[in-house]
Parts: structure tokens; C-alpha cells; sequence
């Protein structure tokens, strides 16, 4: 589209949520909502440490991401068969096809699962038919294994060597847990080794980690994406690599405000980013513990930084261009997006 239309700003929300998008930063067990966690926990007869969902959900007054991590790989500890992985999958993409998403490219940790005896098998066998039977509500899902930054190199080599057999099955790895401490370079030879499978590269940097960390995702890693990415702002050469190179950073808002990474919405440095010529997007992250999925964080974040009709189609079409989607299908989802906008 050569000119995004103006468009009056009482119709902006409307325009947002109808937009086609493409998500490329939810983590599948973020989005186990409350009510499946118990759900699960009555089906396998796990017992939880709260007697009920309010109970729960009063648990989730974060300071920081450890505190949000400790009871994210609590509420995971439910999922036991792969039916319940399926269930958990699948009640993420109808929620994602309401808002509009057309491509999601899901993470999924599975040494929160293989560290409690779950076979890794179960694990992919679950949430890859969940992708699958997407394609029924207009979703194309691929899934993208991350390994727990705060776990060894070498247990991360024991994680790539379990899901080799199931290689046709996730179009990536990336990099997640508790981030400080546990910089990128920590993972450079299990990088190295997934890069020889032909695996795609992404990396959690910049979100409670300094500029370094990017740096080392970059170079170190070889990344093709940044997660987060939202600490870049405080070097300007990391600014200019990332714009110079079109490096995909997939931003979290709502994450970000529940994390404590701004203190307040208002503050969010996306509109920054988005200045500098960043390839910045909007996600969700998890979406069950931070309080909205993808549309709620689009139009959480339009109304609190006063973004426009402009930033939102360079939003949407940087989700597109950012995802690895093969060329002819990125280039159906920018043709559906200009639609939408001409039609606003
Ligand atoms: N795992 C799930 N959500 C995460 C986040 N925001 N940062 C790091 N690891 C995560
Ligand atoms: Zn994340």
C-alpha cells in the first residue's frame, strides 16, 4: 500500500481489531487460562496449592519476570497427556482467530514438561495437531521449540537431541527463562548445532537483560529475530544494527507493564522504536497471566501512547514481513491487510 489512508481516530479501534496480524511471541503454557489450569489439575488429579480460579488469579501481582516465571512453570505442571497439550493449543488459536490472527508462530518449553516425565513426544504430539487443525479457523500455526536459558548447555543439547526425531513438526528454537545472569552466549554451540538442522533462530534479549544481550544474540547466536528487544532504546549503535539490518523485534506491551519493565503504559518505548525504522511488532507473550491477547494489546497500547492508523499498518505489516512464513504467503497476508486498510 502506498498511502495508508487517514483514518479518524474513533475508528482506529475497530480498524485494529479487524486488521489481519500475525503473532510471533506467545508462549503456548502463558496461555493456559485459570479455569483450564484447575480444569487439568481435576482431570489428571494433580493437586494445586489454591483452593480455587480467584484464588489463583489474585497470585498473579507481579514485580519482576522470576516472579511471574515461578508460577508460570507451576501452572504448567497440570499438563500431563497429549490431549491436554491439544486442549491448551487449541483453546490459544480460536482466541488468536477471533482477534484476527492469521499467521502464529508459538513457542513451547519443553523442559517444563520433560523435567516432570513427560515424554517430549507427548508434548509436540499435542500442540502440533492443535496446529494442524488450525488451518479450520484460518490460522497457519507453527510452533518454535525454546530452551530455558536458566538450565545448562548441556541439558539443552539432551532437549535438541529428544525432539530431532519430531524435526518436521517446529520451524525454530529460541531462548527464554530468567534472563539475567544467563546471557545468550551461555547456548552459542546449542545455536550453532540447531542453525546446522536448518532450524530458525530467535532469542528472548533486551527484556530485563542490558543492550549486551542483544548484542550477543545478534552476534553470538546469529538470531534472526529479537524477543522483546525493548532494553535496544538505551544504546543508540544497537538502534542503528537493528534498523540497518531490519531485525524483527517482537514487543509485548501488556507483558511488559505487568513485568515492571515501564511503570506505565504511557511509558511504553514502542512508538520509539518504531521512529528509529525498528521492525517492531505487537504480541501477546502470555496472554492468560498478563491480562490480553492480541488485540488487547493493540488497542491497550494505541489508547495509552497515542498511536495512529500509520503505526498500526506498519505494525501489522512488520508481523508479516518478521515471520517465517514462506515468501507467497507473507505476500497473501500484506494483500489482506491492504484490503482491510482501503476498506476502512
Ligand atoms: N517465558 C514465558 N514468558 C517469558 C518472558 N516474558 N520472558 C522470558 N521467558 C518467558
Ligand atoms: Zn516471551
Amino acid at each position: 500500500m502506498n498511502a495508508v489512508p487517514d483514518v479518524p481516530m474513533e475508528r482506529l479501534p475497530a480498524l485494529l481489531a479487524a486488521m489481519p496480524k500475525a503473532e510471533l511471541h506467545i508462549h503456548i503454557e502463558g496461555s493456559l487460562e485459570p479455569e483450564l489450569i484447575f480444569a487439568l489439575a481435576q482431570r489428571n488429579g494433580v493437586a494445586l496449592p489454591y483452593t480455587d480460579v480467584e484464588e489463583l488469579r489474585r497470585a498473579y501481582a507481579f514485580t519482576n519476570l522470576q516472579s511471574f516465571l515461578d508460577i508460570y512453570y507451576a501452572g504448567a505442571s497440570v499438563l500431563l497427556q497429549p490431549q491436554d497439550f491439544y486442549d491448551m493449543a487449541w483453546a490459544y488459536l480460536q482466541r488468536a482467530a477471533a482477534d484476527h490472527v492469521v499467521r502464529a508462530e508459538i513457542f513451547f518449553d519443553p523442559q517444563t514438561h520433560t523435567a516432570r516425565g513427560v515424554a517430549m513426544e507427548t508434548v509436540i504430539d499435542g500442540l502440533s495437531r492443535a496446529c494442524r487443525d488450525a488451518r479450520q479457523l484460518g490460522v497457519d500455526a507453527e510452533l518454535i521449540l525454546c530452551f530455558l536459558r536458566h538450565l545448562s548447555e548441556e541439558e539443552a543439547f539432551a532437549t535438541l537431541e529428544q525432539a530431532l526425531p519430531f524435526r518436521d513438526r517446529f520451524i525454530g528454537v529460541g531462548l527464554d527463562s530468567s534472563e539475567l545472569g544467563h546471557p545468550p552466549e551461555k547456548f552459542t554451540r546449542v545455536f550453532d548445532a540447531c542453525r546446522r538442522h536448518g532450524l530458525h533462530l530467535v532469542a528472548h534479549a533486551g527484556e530485563e537483560g542490558p543492550p549486551a544481550y542483544v548484542w550477543s544474540a545478534l552476534d553470538v547466536l546469529k538470531v534472526e529475530r529479537i524477543d522483546h528487544g525493548v532494553q535496544s532504546t538505551k544504546d543508540p549503535a544497537l538502534m542503528k544494527r537493528l534498523a540497518q539490518d531490519g531485525i524483527p523485534l517482537t514487543v509485548c506491551p501488556l507483558s511488559n507493564l505487568k513485568l515492571c519493565v515501564f511503570p506505565q503504559l504511557e511509558q511504553h518505548n514502542l512508538r520509539e522504536l518504531l521512529d528509529a525504522g525498528l521492525v517492531a511488532t505487537v504480541n501477546s507473550d502470555d496472554p492468560a497471566y498478563f491480562g490480553g491477547y492480541m488485540n488487547a494489546n493493540f488497542l491497550q497500547t494505541f489508547a495509552a501512547t497515542g498511536l495512529d492508523a500509520h503505526h498500526a499498518y506498519r505494525l501489522a505489516r512488520n508481523s508479516f514481513e518478521g515471520s517465517f512464513a514462506e515468501p507467497a504467503a507473507r505476500r497473501r497476508y500484506v494483500e489482506r491487510l491492504d484490503a482491510a486498510f482501503a476498506a476502512a
